[in-house]
């Protein structure tokens, strides 16, 4: 059995985030070639072609032809394990994204050249800077035309307050993109295309006067901006990037490979191996101890077929076993942990060990939630996973009303879960309630799964709101004069105002401002 604390520090978890088509998926499969976990770039495709093929899991997911699951996926890359979780890149997503951020060490943000940082990626970026997440940038797509590299750069810091501190800079211009020089040994990497992308991109190393001799104009320019970025002093620095301030830039191409293994060997030299995992008083339960972990998703009706829940979590501290029995933090209950797998899209593997900083999926997981903590030996809890503003608010009926305890039932067990918040009138207890989620997305899920499992079909209309805030008893009573307001509360008892108008909103906040009106912002 492997020491614990060794085997963290040979792991690497981190998260991909990025506007949808910036590359994420294409990147994901050359990590694979370049690890090689796949002998030839596609198998990722083929696989999830393959998975839509034979599983019904999620009809949804193959109507949309999107991946609404995360999954968690490990490779092995120069005797480092590299646990690479998915952040789904839809356009339309929920907090399932943003709770997986809650399970990784670091992410690498991939930026498409020609667009800069688009919305997706800032919010995504903004969970990483609330939990102070090492954030690795990859400028990708250099191979076509687009923006300049030093531009991008001034975008980065000023749209998101990351200094960008470039690692390597590319020779040529976007659409003519020839190699890397690595700034911090000044070595000059010139990369050959290969037929699609589908096999590792060759490499040659070329001294300086020869790359000057060789590249001309396109080294020169080069040159000048690294002295640039020298005269600013934009280097890496470990220490920020840990603290997440700075964040280490990479160029390259995701199709064509340029620059995909300089970023991968990234992830092993720069990005940190799991840490000691603070509990709810700020104690680090050291990664020798008991194993420990928390429950980071739930996802249920993977396979229709067996009707199943499984409980993703990550493992803190020690050694997990499959088998082993673990006890629920929150409910002091023991959980047999006999059907550990990981899971990868459809398809699982049984795993016998985990160690700091894997993921496992608990098949059977009838009796977790999202947040639960669980460990063998002395007791322990971590802190809960926030739960994010909602943007988008819907409400929703039994479309039989003899189903009404159906309804009720899973209004209670998706709100548990965090599929959608629900939000009642203290008032009027149950009837009409509001949902309420970080994308529309959300409602569909919660839609097919009270319809499945609930056996309670209902029906979801989008609610008129266009804001939320946190309030309290004494604003409650006045906002409940003032029309198009409503107050409800959520399951944790907070009240909170529902704004039919922004305008309103901000008309009510200069108007009266003693009113406790309190955005809700991400994480709590
Ligand atoms: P995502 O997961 O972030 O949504 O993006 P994905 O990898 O699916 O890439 C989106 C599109 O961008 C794909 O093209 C992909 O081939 C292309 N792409 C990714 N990386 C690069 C790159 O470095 N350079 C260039 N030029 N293109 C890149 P598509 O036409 O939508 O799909 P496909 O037909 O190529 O599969």
């Amino acid at each position: 059995m492997g020491d614990p604390a060794a085997e963290a520090a040979r792991r690497r978890t981190f998260a991909i985030i990025s506007h949808p088509d910036a590359g994420k998926t294409t990147l994901t499969e050359k990590f694979l070639l370049y690890a090689g976990a796949v002998g030839e770039a596609g198998a990722v495709k083929a696989r999830s072609g393959r998975r839509s093929a034979t599983s019904d899991w999620m009809e949804m997911e193959q109507k949309r032809g999107i991946s609404i699951s995360s999954t968690a996926l490990s490779f092995d890359y120069r005797g480092m394990q590299c646990n690479l979780l998915d952040t789904p890149g839809h356009r339309d997503f929920s907090e399932d994204t943003y709770r997986v951020l809650s399970a990784v060490d670091s992410v690498v943000m991939v930026l498409d050249s020609a667009k800069g940082i688009e919305p997706q990626t800032l919010k995504l970026f903004e969970v990483c800077r609330d939990r102070g997440l090492p954030v690795i940038t990859f400028l990708n797509k250099y191979d076509r035309p687009g923006r300049e590299p030093l531009e991008l750069l001034d975008e980065i810091e000023e749209q998101i307050g990351l200094k960008p501190t470039p690692v390597t800079w590319p020779v040529g211009i976007s659409g003519d993109f020839r190699g890397v020089i690595d700034r911090r040994d000044g070595g000059f990497t010139r990369f050959t295309r290969t037929v699609r992308g589908s096999a590792i991109a060759p490499e040659e190393e070329v001294p300086a006067e020869r790359a000057a001799e060789e590249e001309g104009s396109a080294w020169s320019s080069a040159m000048d901006e690294i002295g640039l970025l020298a005269a600013v002093d934009a280097s890496h620095d470990p220490e920020t990037f840990l603290a997440g301030m700075t964040s280490p830039v990479f160029v390259g191409s995701a199709l064509t490979n340029f620059g995909v293994r300089h970023l991968l060997d990234a992830v092993i030299d720069l990005a940190p191996a799991p840490a000691p995992r603070p509990d709810v008083d700020g104690e680090g339960r050291g990664l020798s101890s008991d194993c420990s972990a928390f429950v980071f998703k739930v996802q249920a009706n993977m396979d229709r077929a067996h009707r199943d829940r499984i409980a993703f979590i990550r493992v803190c501290s020690g050694v997990f076993e499959r088998g082993m029995v673990l006890t629920c933090g929150r409910t002091g209950k023991p959980f047999a942990t006999k059907y550990a797998s990981q899971v990868f899209g459809a398809e699982r593997t049984t795993v016998d060990e985990a160690f700091p900083g894997d993921v496992v999926g608990l098949v059977n997981a009838m009796d977790l939630q999202i947040g639960d903590t669980l460990y063998v030996g002395d007791p322990v809890a971590f802190p809960p996973i926030p739960r994010f503003a909602p943007e988008v608010f819907a409400s929703a009926r039994p479309i039989d009303t003899g189903k009404y305890k159906q309804f009720r039932r899973g209004l209670e067990q998706l709100d548990s879960e965090g599929v959608v918040q629900v939000l009642r009138d203290p008032l009027a207890g149950d009837a009409n309630p509001v949902l309420a989620a970080v994308g529309a997305l959300q409602f569909d899920v919660f839609a097919d799964r009270l319809d499945v499992e609930f056996n309670a079909p209902a029906e979801i209309s989008s609610s008129p709101y266009e804001a939320i805030r946190f309030t309290d008893q004494t604003s409650a009573d006045r906002l409940r004069e003032v029309g198009g307001v409503r107050i409800l509360a959520r399951s944790d008892g907070r009240l909170v105002a529902l704004f039919e108008s922004r305008y309103r909103l901000q008309r009510l906040e200069q108007d009266e401002p003693g009113l406790m009106l309190e955005p809700i912002s991400v994480g709590v």
